[in-house]
């Protein structure tokens, strides 16, 4: 069961198992994190799950794809070359350990 860290936007961090197979987004809901909102529940429609990966993991979670980039452009806050969807991140064994900080806001 992989591990996934989320450390809010003033620095609190809050490690949670993750189902192989859920995305990010969905394991935060799951966890009751604060600071992923999730709007459209995972259809890219929304960017209230926007979050930036950690600069060790970016390689191996992978950039944004071309909607993903495009939704992205409406995000409540800064969007970086570290800024991804978390409903677009699918949690697997070789994602354990995976750290994403929140926005300060996703509206
Ligand atoms: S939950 Fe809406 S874009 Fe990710």
């Amino acid at each position: 069961m992989p591990r996934l860290t989320f450390i809010a936007s003033q620095g609190t961090p809050r490690t949670v198992d993750a189902r192989s197979g859920d995305s990010a987004m969905q394991t935060a809901l799951a966890h009751g994190i604060d600071g992923i909102t999730a709007e459209c529940g995972g259809a890219m429609a929304c960017a209230t799950c926007h979050v930036y990966v950690a600069d060790e993991w970016t390689d191996r979670v992978g950039p944004s794809g071309e909607m993903e980039a495009d939704m992205l452009e409406f995000a409540a806050c800064e969007v970086t070359p570290t800024s991804r969807l978390s409903c677009q991140i699918k949690m697997t064994e070789a994602l354990d350990g995976l750290v994403l900080y929140l926005p300060e806001a996703q509206v």
